[in-house]
C-alpha cells in the first residue's frame, strides 16, 4: 500500500470556549461602587447572614439601586437566589447514561479494525471493514477528552457539512457510531463512518514510484474544482486545503475530505454588520495572504489559494511554499 502522510503540519484553532457566566461576580460588585475618581465609595449593607442563599457562591447580590427597582415588580424565577444545590450526578443517572442507547447509532463492533491510517489533530483513523457487508471503511474517532461541554462542536460541524455535502468529489460520511466505555471511568467514544479511499494525494506525491502525466493531472485538478464549485456553491468553507485532505479512490476519484474546520458562510444582510471569522484556519504551507495579515471577512478565495497550492504541488511533489 502506497504510503499515507494523514494530519502533516495540521494548524487547527484551539477549542472556542463559552465566556463564563460571572455577571454576578464580586468584581462586578466592586465597579458598582467605584468613584471615577478611583476611589472606592462606603460599601453598601451586606444583607443578613441568615437569608436564603447569602452565603452561597454565585447567589444574586443585587445593589441598593436594584433592590428599590426590583420593589416595584413581581419577581419572576430567574431573578431569585439560585437554587442551593444542583442535581447530583447519582449512580442511577450514570447508570442511564451508561446504558443509553443512541437511536440511528450503531455500535462500533459492527465493523472489524484493520489498521490505524492517519492520526489527525482530532483524533486517530482507522481502515476497517463492516462485519456485515464485508465493505471497507474508515473510521475517524472523535476525541473526547478535553470535552466538558459535550460532543465537540468541530466534530458536529463536520458531521453537519458532510450531510449537506452528498457528492461524487467529495468523501462520503455513512454513519455515525459509537462505543461503549471499557471502564466506569471512560467516556462513550464516537466515530464517523466514511467510505473508503485508497491513496490521499500528500501519500501519492511522497512516493516517487507514482508519476502523474499531464492528462492525470488534469483529471485530478478538474475533480478538486468541481468539489470546490459544490462546497462553495452549498454556502461552505472548507478552510483546510492541503494535500493530506485529499483523498483518491482505487478508481482515481478524487474527493475532497476533512471537514473539521469547514463552517457555512454568514448571509450577508443589508445594514448588519460585515462577517468576522476566527483568523486561525488552514495549514500555514497553504495559507493565503490575506489570512497571513490578520483578515477576518474572508471568502471562497482562501479555499481556491489552496487549490492552486495544490496544482503546483502536484508538478513539485512537496508543497511549494515551506
Ligand atoms: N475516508 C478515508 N479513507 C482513507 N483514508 C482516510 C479517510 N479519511 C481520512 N483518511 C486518512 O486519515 C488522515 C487524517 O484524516 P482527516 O480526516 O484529515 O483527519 P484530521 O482532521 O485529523 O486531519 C488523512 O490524511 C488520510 O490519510
Ligand atoms: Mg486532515
Amino acid at each position: 500500500m502506497l504510503n499515507r502522510v494523514g494530519g502533516q503540519a495540521d494548524m487547527k484553532p484551539p477549542q472556542m470556549k463559552r465566556p463564563r457566566n460571572d455577571g454576578n461576580s464580586s468584581s462586578n460588585q466592586t465597579h458598582g461602587y467605584e468613584h471615577s475618581s478611583g476611589t472606592l465609595l462606603k460599601p453598601p449593607p451586606q444583607p443578613p447572614q441568615n437569608l436564603p442563599g447569602s452565603q452561597l457562591p454565585g447567589t444574586r447580590v443585587e445593589k441598593p439601586h436594584d433592590q428599590n427597582m426590583s420593589s416595584h415588580f413581581p419577581k419572576t424565577k430567574e431573578e431569585g437566589p439560585l437554587p442551593a444545590k444542583r442535581s447530583k450526578i447519582t449512580p442511577q443517572l450514570l447508570n442511564y447514561i451508561d446504558n443509553f442507547k443512541y437511536p440511528y447509532i450503531s455500535d462500533v463492533s459492527c465493523y472489524e479494525k484493520l489498521l490505524k491510517i492517519g492520526q489527525g489533530t482530532f483524533g486517530e483513523v482507522f481502515k476497517a471493514r463492516c462485519k456485515k457487508t464485508g465493505r471497507y471503511v474508515a473510521l475517524k474517532k472523535i476525541l473526547m477528552e478535553n470535552e466538558k461541554e459535550g460532543f465537540p462542536i468541530t466534530a458536529l460541524r463536520e458531521v453537519k457539512m458532510l450531510q449537506k455535502l452528498k457528492y461524487e468529489n467529495i468523501t462520503e460520511l455513512i454513519e455515525i457510531c459509537s462505543s461503549k466505555q471499557t471502564s466506569s471511568r471512560d467516556r462513550c467514544t464516537f466515530y464517523l463512518v466514511f467510505a473508503f479511499y485508497e491513496h490521499d494525494l500528500a501519500g501519492l506525491l511522497s512516493n516517487p514510484n507514482v508519476l502523474l502525466k499531464l492528462n492525470e493531472i488534469k483529471t485530478l485538478m478538474k475533480h478538486l474544482l468541481n468539489g470546490l464549485y459544490k462546497i462553495h456553491s452549498s454556502n461552505i468553507l472548507h478552510r483546510d486545503m492541503k494535500a493530506a485532505n485529499i483523498l483518491i479512490s482505487k478508481e482515481g476519484v478524487l474527493k475532497l475530505g476533512d471537514f473539521g474546520l469547514a463552517r457555512p458562510l454568514f448571509k450577508k444582510l443589508p445594514g448588519k454588520m460585515e462577517p468576522c471569522y476566527t483568523n486561525r484556519v488552514v495549514t500555514l504551507w497553504y495559507r493565503p495572504p490575506e489570512l497571513l495579515l490578520g483578515a477576518r471577512n474572508y471568502g471562497p478565495g482562501i479555499d481556491m489559494w489552496g487549490a492552486g497550492c495544490i496544482m503546483a504541488e502536484l508538478w513539485t511533489r512537496s508543497p511549494i511554499l515551506q
